[in-house]
C-alpha cells in the first residue's frame, strides 16, 4: 500500500482515521493514553495538511461509548497546539467547521460510531454509498488509515472512502505490519494467551490459529476462559454465567466446545480462579466457583504457575486481552504474572487496548518484541486473515499505479 511519503498532502485537506479507543473511568476520564500518544508521529508528519481526525471509542451499549471530547484535549496536549473537538461527523456543523480550517489545522470529529451505519459489515462500495460518505467526499483529497486496530472491520470509516479518493497508510499502520510479519516467522512453540472480555473475537482467533497450526497451544483466561469452563461442562457459578448472558455470549458456549471437541489438549483453561467475596480476592477451586455466588475476576495461583510456565518456555507468545478485572490490583496478578512470564520468552507480542494499560502501569514496554496498537487486529492478522481495511488500503495502491 502507498504511504503518507507518496503523496503531497501539503495545503490539502486528510481524512485521518485512528483509534483512540481507550480504558475509561465511569466519569468519563482516559485512563490510558496510549493509542491517543501512538498516532501523534502520523499528525506530526501531515503539518502542512489540514488533518480531520477520524475515531471511534468503545462500542454502542458498553459504559465506556462515549464522546471524543476527552481525546482531542489529550490529543491537543501532546501535539502542543489545539485540536478542536467537532460534536458532529458529517451534518452541516462538521462540514462548516472543515471549510473554515487553514493548513496546519487538525480537528478531531465525534466517535464514529454515534452513526449506527459505520459499525455495519459492509463492502467498501456499499459503505461509499452512504451519506456520510457522499456528504464528506467533497470536502477531502486524501483519506489515511493509521488506525491498524480496526482494520479487521469492514466498517465505514475504514473502507468507506478507499474507492473514491487516493488513500494510503499512517504511520502506525506501516510499524505495525512490519513488526508483526516479524513475529509471524518466529520460533516455535508458538502459544497465545487469550483473555478479556470479547469472547467471540477470541473463538475466532483460536479456531483460526489452531486449524492453520500456526499456534501450538491456547491458554485461556478472563471472561472468554469461563465460557470455555463451561463448554468444558464445568459449572461457573450464577454471578458469572449471568455475566455471560449479559454481555450475550451464551452463544458462544457451544461455539467453545467444538474447539474443545476438536483441539482437545491444545486448548488450556483455567484450573482453579480468584473470587471476589466483597471485594477480598479469595483462591478457589473450580468446585468452589461452581457453587459460589462470587464473580470469578481472575485466574487462580494454580493456573498462574501453569500458564506463566508456557509462556516463559516458549518460542512466541502473542498475549491478548487481561486475564482478570485487571483494574483492581487484588485481580491484576493472572494478568501481571502472565505480562512478566511474556518478557522471558523469546520473541514476545502485546496486542490490545487493555493488556498493554497494564503493562505501561508496570513500566516494562521496553521488554517486549512489539506491542501491538490492535487487540483483535492484531491476532487476527497473525492468524492469517486478510483485514479488510489493510485490503483497501492495498486496491487503492493498485488504483493509484494504474494511473
Ligand atoms: C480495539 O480496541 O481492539 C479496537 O479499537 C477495535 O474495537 P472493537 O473490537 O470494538 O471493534
Amino acid at each position: 500500500f502507498l504511504t503518507i511519503d507518496d503523496f503531497d498532502v501539503s495545503g490539502k485537506t486528510v481524512l485521518l482515521r485512528v483509534d483512540f479507543n481507550a480504558p475509561m473511568s465511569p466519569e468519563g476520564k482516559v485512563l490510558d493514553d496510549a493509542r491517543i500518544r501512538s498516532h501523534v508521529k502520523t499528525i506530526l508528519d501531515l503539518k502542512d495538511a489540514k488533518v480531520i481526525v477520524l475515531a471511534h471509542q468503545s462500542r454502542p451499549g458498553k459504559s465506556d461509548f462515549t464522546t471524543t471530547k476527552p481525546h482531542a484535549e489529550i490529543l491537543s496536549k501532546h501535539l502542543g497546539k489545539e485540536v478542536r473537538y467537532v460534536d458532529d461527523l458529517f451534518g452541516s456543523y462538521a462540514r462548516s467547521c472543515i471549510s473554515a480550517m487553514v493548513p496546519g489545522d487538525v480537528i478531531l470529529l465525534e466517535n464514529v460510531r454515534f452513526f449506527s451505519e459505520e459499525s455495519l459489515e459492509r463492502s467498501p462500495k456499499e459503505h461509499t454509498h452512504s451519506y456520510f460518505v457522499q456528504k464528506l467526499l467533497p470536502y477531502v483529497d486524501f483519506f489515511l488509515n493509521d488506525a491498524f486496530a480496526v482494520s479487521h472491520r469492514s466498517h465505514l470509516s475504514v473502507v468507506g472512502f478507499t474507492e473514491e479518493i487516493p488513500s494510503g497508510a499512517g504511520r502506525i499502520m506501516e510499524s505495525e505490519i512490519v513488526n508483526l510479519e516479524r513475529g509471524l516467522n518466529g520460533e516455535r512453540p508458538c502459544v497465545y494467551a487469550l483473555g478479556g472480555s470479547k469472547v467471540d473475537d477470541s473463538l475466532h482467533v483460536a479456531q483460526n490459529v489452531l486449524s492453520t497450526g500456526s499456534a501450538d497451544s491456547v491458554l485461556f483466561s478472563g471472561v472468554v476462559g469461563n465460557v470455555v469452563l463451561a463448554a468444558a461442562g464445568y459449572k461457573i457459578g450464577k454471578a458469572n454465567m449471568d455475566l455471560i448472558a449479559k454481555l450475550g455470549y451464551e452463544n458462544q458456549i457451544p461455539i467453545a466446545k467444538d474447539l474443545l471437541d476438536k483441539y482437545g489438549k491444545k486448548i488450556k483453561y483455567p484450573a482453579d480462579v480468584a473470587l471476589n467475596v466483597n471485594g477480598k480476592r479469595v483462591e478457589a477451586s473450580l468446585k468452589e466457583m461452581g457453587k459460589s455466588e462470587h464473580p470469578a475476576n481472575d485466574i487462580g495461583l494454580e493456573t498462574i504457575v501453569a500458564y506463566t510456565n508456557e509462556i516463559e518456555n516458549a518460542g512466541t507468545v502473542i498475549l491478548n486481552g487481561p486475564a482478570g478485572v485487571s483494574e483492581n490490583p487484588d485481580f491484576a496478578i493472572g494478568t501481571h504474572e502472565i505480562i512478566r512470564a511474556g518478557t522471558r520468552s523469546k520473541f514476545s507480542i502485546i496486542g490490545g487496548g487493555h493488556i498493554s494499560a497494564e503493562v505501561n502501569r508496570l513500566g516494562i514496554e521496553g521488554q517486549f518484541s512489539h506491542i501491538s496498537t490492535g487487540g483483535g487486529a492484531c491476532i487476527e492478522y497473525l492468524s492469517g486473515v486478510e483485514l479488510p481495511g489493510i485490503t483497501a488500503l492495498e486496491k487503492a495502491a493498485a488504483k493509484q499505479e494504474m494511473k
